[in-house]
């Protein structure tokens, strides 16, 4: 009999380089103070040159797996949420395959932006009730520094890279599960936030090779106002289908882009700031990557407990939009 699917092992990985906002001051007309009132954001990670998407993901990944104890043999489907994958074609999941030696596991990406790691979860989650898939890896995987353009401050400061990794496998009676999932999106928003360049609409050319399009361009002020609505009503819809209450709640773990916005969200769910995580001031805007990287940082640190109901909620590009309610 089915009890659902558990969350059996979380990990992450960070790049070693350390970009501040003073280092960035040094080449943006910005300053340390701005980001931090304007976003929260105090440093993000760089990776090195040759360290790519999957590479990231792999690390994150062995985590994982390790924490699971689920040998990477034993995975069947990995699925990495990406916008900045290594190559458009093969999928970024298959280098991470690869890398980590999971050889009988289906591999491939989703393109959800900042709401890729819980689009992965839904469906893995869907995948493995329906009994295609037994032990599953979802990846959120982001090298976002290789498509910000570096001399507009108005992005810049916003993004770093990392990767963060979940096992997903049927839950056993009596273990935590995965109680609900909501995901949305809104396609009359696709202008307010993309990288326009770079792919079929836009090719790179010898012609706009300095145009910077395979870059980062947003409205900032439109995303926040969007942010805040998409991401309260997903976040409840998941609350109201779980039969929580706030007080039941013991974290909430929101998409990590800005500090005012989620500070808005934990006001609208009534939830207390000291039971939201927050690590974006060491990392930034991740995209895909910073819901998972949160996730096992809170499991880490010891924030989650069995038995703990969490809240996950995201947004991004798209628009789109997502949530996960869970028993630990
Ligand atoms: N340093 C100093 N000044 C700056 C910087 C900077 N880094 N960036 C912009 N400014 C200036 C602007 O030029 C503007 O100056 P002006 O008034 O002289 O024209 C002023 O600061 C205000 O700019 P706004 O863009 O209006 O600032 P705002 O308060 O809206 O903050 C921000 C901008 C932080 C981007 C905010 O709008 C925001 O966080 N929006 C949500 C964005 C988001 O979450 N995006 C991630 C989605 S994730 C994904 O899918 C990849």
């Amino acid at each position: 009999m089915s009890h659902g699917v558990t969350i059996a092992g979380t990990g992450s990985y960070l790049p070693e380089k350390i970009l501040t906002n003073h280092d960035l001051s040094e080449f943006v007309e910005t300053s340390d103070e701005w980001i931090v009132t304007r976003t929260g954001i105090k440093e993000r990670r760089i990776a090195a040159e040759g360290e790519n998407t999957s590479h990231l993901a792999a690390k994150a990944s062995l985590q994982a797996l390790e924490q699971s104890g689920i040998p990477a043999a034993d995975i069947e489907l990995i699925i990495v949420a990406t916008i900045t994958p290594d190559t458009f074609t093969p999928a970024t999941a298959c280098y991470v395959q690869e890398q980590i030696g999971a050889s009988r596991a289906v591999a491939f990406d989703i393109s959800a932006a900042c709401s890729g790691f819980l689009y992965a979860m839904k469906i893995a989650k869907r995948l493995i009730e329906s009994g295609a898939f037994a032990n599953a890896l979802i990846i959120g995987a982001e090298k976002l520094s290789a498509f910000v353009d570096w001399s507009d401050r108005s992005t810049c400061v916003l993004f770093g890279d990392g990767a963060g990794a979940a096992v997903l496998r049927p839950s056993a009676e009596g273990e935590g599960k995965i109680i609900a999932t909501d995901i949305g999106t809104d396609g009359k928003q696709t202008s307010i936030l993309s990288i326009p360049g770079g792919g079929s609409a836009c090719p790179t050319t010898p012609q706009n090779v300095g145009e910077s399009l395979a870059t980062f361009s947003m409205s900032g002020r439109e995303v926040f106002k969007h942010a805040v609505t998409r991401m309260k009503n997903s976040a409840n819809s998941v609350i109201e289908r779980a039969g929580l209450q706030p007080e039941d709640i013991s974290l909430v773990i929101p998409h990590q882009a800005n500090l005012r916005i989620i500070d808005a969200i934990a006001d609208r769910l009534a939830v207390p700031n000291d039971r939201v995580f927050v690590n974006l001031h060491k990392y930034g805007n991740t995209s895909a990557a910073a819901i998972a990287i949160a996730l096992d940082e809170a499991h880490r640190e010891g924030k989650i407990q069995r038995g703990d109901k969490i809240v996950m909620v995201a947004f991004g590009a798209g628009l789109t939009w997502a949530s996960a309610a869970i028993e630990w």
